[in-house]
């Protein structure tokens, strides 16, 4: 492998993972598009943070084949030669991940947070990533609260320092796991609106999220994931308007019943 495939921006095949006896992620592939948004949904423990993971590498596949922007690393059962650690901090820059805990420097402004990674890994010169996480404050709405430390903001807004830190590194894929599950439900929405501004602008991202609503207004493509298995996907307005699959219609009941 290693050419890139026509406008796929990720693209896995096969791809596999156990912990012990557990096996988690069972024979996954799927295919995201540049520019296209993916959400994910299933229910917990059905393997969803792990194949984000997977994706970028914070997790090691047992088999299977991961290729973002490009750029693929084959895994091929338990004697996979990991790739030099160069490569594989390559290879992770390419994603921008975000979770459900904002893991901000608490020591550091918020424009600091977000200029951290453009000085020390990038090498960015100073002057140059201080204008730059100036831009990204105010495409997240945060212009007015640079010089504040973490522990001064709302959990909205570290989320959305967090989303411009993950930028600042100018990353081919967005990966957002459940980055709203922990937020007090009036400060979903900003985060959401940041979401959508991506998704707009035309960035490829994975949502990971029980946010029904805001993954059928939003993605492309819905994927619905059970015991480590992709159980269906397809656009929106089937898989979560008119799912084929038992699993995915008592899944999605859930949702209605809690008036979602
Ligand atoms: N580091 C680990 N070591 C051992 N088992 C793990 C590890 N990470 C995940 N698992 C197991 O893998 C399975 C899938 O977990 P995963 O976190 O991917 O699920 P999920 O779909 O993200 O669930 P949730 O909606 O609760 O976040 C679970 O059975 C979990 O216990
Ligand atoms: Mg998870």
């Amino acid at each position: 492998m290693g050419s890139a495939m026509k406008c796929e921006m990720i693209s896995i095949h096969n791809l596999k993972k156990c912990f012990g006896d557990n096996v988690v992620l069972k024979d996954i592939s799927l295919q995201v598009g540049k520019g296209s948004v993916v959400a994910m949904i299933g229910p917990s423990g059905s393997g969803k943070s792990t194949l984000l993971r997977c994706i970028n590498l914070l997790t090691i596949p047992d088999a299977g084949i991961v290729n973002v922007g490009g750029q693929s690393i084959t895994f091929d059962g338990k004697n996979t030669t990991l790739p030099k650690a160069r490569d594989l901090a390559k290879f992770r820059s390419k994603t921008g991940m975000v979770f459900q805990h904002f893991n901000l420097f608490p020591h550091m402004t918020v424009r600091q947070n977000v200029m951290e990674g453009m000085v020390t890994v990038l090498k960015t010169p100073k002057h140059e990533a201080r204008i730059a996480a100036d831009a990204l404050l105010q495409r997240v709405g945060l212009s007015d609260r640079a010089d504040a430390y973490p522990s001064m903001l709302s959990g909205g807004q570290k989320q959305r320092v967090a989303i411009a830190r993950a930028l600042a590194m100018k990353p081919d894929v967005m990966l957002f796991d459940e980055a709203t599950s922990a937020l007090d439900p009036e400060l979903v929405g900003e985060v959401l609106n940041v979401i959508r501004s991506l998704a707009s602008d035309g960035m490829t991202m994975i949502l990971v999220t029980h946010e029904i609503a805001f993954a059928r207004e939003v993605a492309d493509q819905v994927i619905f994931m059970r015991d480590g298995v992709v159980v269906e996907s397809g656009p929106p307005a089937l898989v979560i308007d008119n799912p084929e699959k038992e699993a995915t219609r008592s899944f999605l009941s859930r949702f209605k019943n809690s008036g979602q």
